[in-house]
């Protein structure tokens, strides 16, 4: 009657697939314990490592298990603790871990009446809260692991795409708060056709490196036209990072999901370390607080 679970950290967009793409960590993430309780509802009993609502209806992970409730006709209801290590705000799916965590506990309590694809609409409603789209690219990868595509949302078509054997990314996180829905009003509404080709060929170009492990064809396809060059300006020493990095040998680099965290991908755990060391020295250099992880991706 009760399960605890560890709730992936996810990396959204990555570079070319802005809301569609998302990729999960393997090792860095928030615990839940989730237990059965006689009271119906969805209660959050305890938050611990943010400032996050305790109420279910202002809580991404309450307004998420409310969103599966209401499809089941249950007699009892869910208790919810939370151990964040993942901070609000960072980039890497935190309010996404919580959701994602939050009806994956309970569909696993209830005997899986759900597949893991459909318990994504329900993670969903969560990042609506959070940031006022219901966008899938963080919690698809946080439920169904590895890389994700949203193929479309209307409907929800969401394809698992294959991951390299030595596919490693590194993140680091400058110890500022962008919120989602902020770096999302940056955006502009309509984009020129010349950079909707460019982005079609470089996603492409991606999701076929994926399959195949043709990590040049992945290098040369880490590219976003349309999301970074209008967010970066919201993340100090991005530019500097993310040329380090590549510089170091990294295949590609560029902002994790809405930001302020940068994601770099490389071949080897090897290069994803040495990269980390640049990134981290870049930061150092100019005198901003980091975490850094390395994480394979899975
Ligand atoms: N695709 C979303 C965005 C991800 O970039 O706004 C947020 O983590």
């Amino acid at each position: 009657n009760e399960i605890k679970i560890f709730a992936p950290a996810t990396i959204a967009n990555v570079s070319c697939g802005f809301d569609v793409l998302g990729l999960c960590l393997d090792n860095v993430g928030d615990e839940m314990v989730i237990r059965k309780t006689a009271e119906k509802g969805i209660r959050i009993s305890k938050l611990v490592g943010q400032d996050l609502p305790l109420e279910t209806e202002k809580n991404v992970a309450g307004v998420a298990g409310l969103a599966m409730l209401e499809k089941l006709n249950l007699n009892h209801g869910f208790e919810i603790e939370i151990y964040k290590n993942i901070k609000a705000g960072s980039g890497i799916g935190s309010s996404a871990a919580s959701s994602a965590g939050t009806v994956f506990a309970m569909n696993e309590l209830l005997g899986k009446p759900f597949t893991l694809k459909e318990l994504v609409p329900f993670a969903m409603q969560g990042e609506k809260l959070a940031s006022g789209t219901a966008h899938a690219d963080n919690v698809a990868p946080a439920l169904l692991g590895g890389f994700t595509l949203v193929r479309s949302y209307e409907p929800l078509d969401l394809i698992k795409i294959p991951t390299p054997s030595e596919l490693y990314a590194t993140v680091i996180h400058p110890q500022i708060e962008v919120k989602t829905s902020d770096s999302r009003s940056v955006l502009k509404q309509n984009i020129s056709m010349k950079k909707s080709i460019i982005q079609i060929g470089n996603l492409g170009g991606l999701i076929s490196g994926l399959h195949t492990s043709d990590y040049d064809l992945i290098s040369r396809s880490l590219h976003d036209e349309i999301v970074e060059p209008l967010r970066a300006i919201l993340i100090p020493g991005f530019k500097k990072v993310k040329e380090n990095a590549i510089a170091c040998g990294a295949l590609g680099a560029g902002i994790s999901g809405s930001g302020p965290s940068i994601f770099a991908l490389s071949k080897g755990k090897e290069m994803a370390e040495k990269v980390a060391k640049i990134m981290s020295k870049t930061y150092k250099n100019i005198n901003i607080d980091f975490d850094i992880h390395v994480s394979k991706i899975n």
